[in-house]
C-alpha cells in the first residue's frame, strides 16, 4: 500500500514559491527591519477575510490566547472556563495569567463543550469564558452570548483549529470580545513556523494587543504596560499572504474529502463529529472515533498511513495541571473521547488514490 502524509507544505505553496522567495528576499535584504508592511497588510487582508474590524499579528496562538486574557484584565481571583477536551495551550494561557482554568465536559456527540456543564461551572468570579472550536467545528455561541449578557464575562474564542469556519456565515473568530488563531505548521491556514493572530472589534481593544505584543510600548523608549514581546515575523506574513486567498477553497476541500470518508465508513463500528446544518466545519482534523482506537492506529501506522491522536491524554491529567486538584473520572467524556478519537490524514490536496488507501486500511483492519 502507498504511504499517506498528514502534511504536504510544498503543495500548499505550489506554483507560488517563486514569489512567495522573492518577498522573502525583500524582506532579508533589508534585515527584517523598519516598517512591518507584510505583517500590516497580513493583518488587514486577515480581517477582511473573517468579516473583523481588527486583525494583529502575534508570535504564536498561545500568546495570542495569553495577550486576550490579559488584554481583559484577567488575573489572581479570577476564574475563566473553558472545555475539558482542548489542547494544552487555552489551559495554560489561563494559567499564564493567575487565573484559575475551570473546566466543563464535552458532549459525546459534537467533541465541543457540553452547553449544560458550562452553564453549571459559572461562578461569579468567573471573567472569560473559552469555546474551543475544537478539530475544526464551530462551537455554538447563541447560549454562550446570551450568558454572557447576563453574567457579564467576556468570550475569547479559541479559534486555533478553525480558520474560516462559519455558523450561519458568521466566521468563528467575531462572535466573542476576542478571537485567537495560532498559524502552527499544522493549522488549515499555516506560516513556515510558528505564528498567531487576535481578532477583535474593538479599536481600544486592538490598541492594547498591539501595546502587548510590542512590550508593552506605544512609540519609542514608551512602555506602558509590562509585557513580552510576541511580534508575527515579517516572513511568516509573506507566507500568510500566498496562503490566505486558497483558503476558502482548501476548507471546502476538507468537507468534501471528509464527506468522501464518511460515506465510505459509514458501516463499521465508528463514530464522527456531529455536523450542524447551520455551520461550516473545516476539518482541521478529521476524527474517527473507535473502541479498538489503540490497535486500528497501530495497524494503520505499519501501512504507512500517518495517523494520529489528538489528544492522548486529556488536559485535566496533564502533570503540569497535577497542582489545581482534578482527578481521574472527573471529565468522564473528555477522558473517553482521548482514549477512542483517531485522526484519519486529511489534506485538501490529497489524491484519489491517497484517500482510497486510508479507507481501504480501514476497512481491512475492519474485515471488511
Ligand atoms: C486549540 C488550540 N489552542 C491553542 C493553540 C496554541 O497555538 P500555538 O501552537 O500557535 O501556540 C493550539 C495549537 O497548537 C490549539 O490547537
Amino acid at each position: 500500500m502507498r504511504p499517506v502524509a498528514r502534511y504536504d507544505f510544498a503543495a500548499q505553496l505550489g506554483g507560488d514559491l517563486e514569489a512567495v522567495l522573492e518577498s522573502m528576499r525583500q524582506v532579508v535584504l533589508r534585515g527584517g527591519h523598519g516598517p512591518d508592511a507584510e505583517v500590516a497588510a497580513f493583518e488587514a487582508e486577515f480581517a477582511t477575510f473573517l468579516g473583523a474590524r481588527y486583525a494583529c499579528g502575534v508570535n504564536t496562538g498561545t500568546d495570542a490566547l495569553v495577550m486576550a486574557l490579559g488584554a481583559l484584565g484577567v488575573g489572581s481571583g479570577d476564574e475563566v472556563v473553558t472545555q475539558a477536551n482542548t489542547f494544552h495551550a487555552t489551559v495554560a494561557a489561563v494559567c499564564l495569567c493567575g487565573a484559575r482554568p475551570v473546566l466543563a465536559d464535552a458532549r459525546d456527540d459534537t467533541f465541543l463543550m457540553d452547553e449544560e456543564r458550562f452553564a453549571a461551572a459559572l461562578t461569579p468570579r468567573t471573567k472569560v469564558v473559552i469555546p474551543v472550536h475544537l478539530f475544526g467545528k464551530p462551537t455554538p455561541m447563541q447560549r454562550i452570548s446570551s450568558l454572557s449578557a447576563a453574567h457579564g464575562f467576556a468570550i475569547v474564542e479559541d479559534a486555533a483549529q478553525a480558520h474560516g469556519a462559519r455558523i450561519d456565515g458568521q466566521r468563528v473568530g467575531t462572535f466573542g470580545t476576542f478571537g485567537c488563531f495560532s498559524f502552527h505548521p499544522s493549522k488549515n491556514l499555516a506560516s513556515a513556523g510558528d505564528g498567531g493572530a487576535v481578532v477583535t472589534q474593538d479599536a481600544e481593544l486592538a490598541l492594547e494587543i498591539r501595546r502587548r505584543r510590542a512590550l508593552g510600548q506605544v512609540r519609542q523608549n514608551v512602555h506602558e504596560v509590562v509585557s513580552g514581546n510576541s511580534r508575527l515575523h515579517e516572513l511568516q506574513a509573506v507566507v500568510l499572504r500566498a496562503k490566505l486567498p486558497k483558503l476558502d477553497g482548501w476548507n471546502a476541500k476538507r468537507r468534501e474529502l471528509a464527506a468522501t470518508y464518511r460515506d465510505a465508513l459509514d458501516d463499521l463500528p465508528l463514530s464522527f463529529q456531529a455536523i450542524e446544518p447551520q455551520e461550516e466545519h473545516v476539518f482541521h482534523l478529521f476524527q474517527v472515533r473507535s473502541g479498538e482506537r489503540d490497535a486500528l492506529l497501530t495497524y494503520l501506522q505499519r501501512l504507512g498511513i500517518d495517523a494520529v491522536v489528538r489528544y492522548p491524554t486529556p488536559v485535566h491529567l496533564q502533570p503540569a495541571f497535577a497542582g489545581l486538584g482534578w482527578q481521574r473520572g472527573e471529565f468522564p467524556v473528555a477522558e473517553r473521547l482521548a482514549e477512542e478519537l483517531l485522526c484519519l490524514p486529511l489534506r485538501p490536496d490529497m489524491s484519489d488514490g491517497e484517500i482510497s488507501a486510508v479507507v481501504e486500511g480501514v476497512r481491512a483492519f475492519y474485515g471488511r
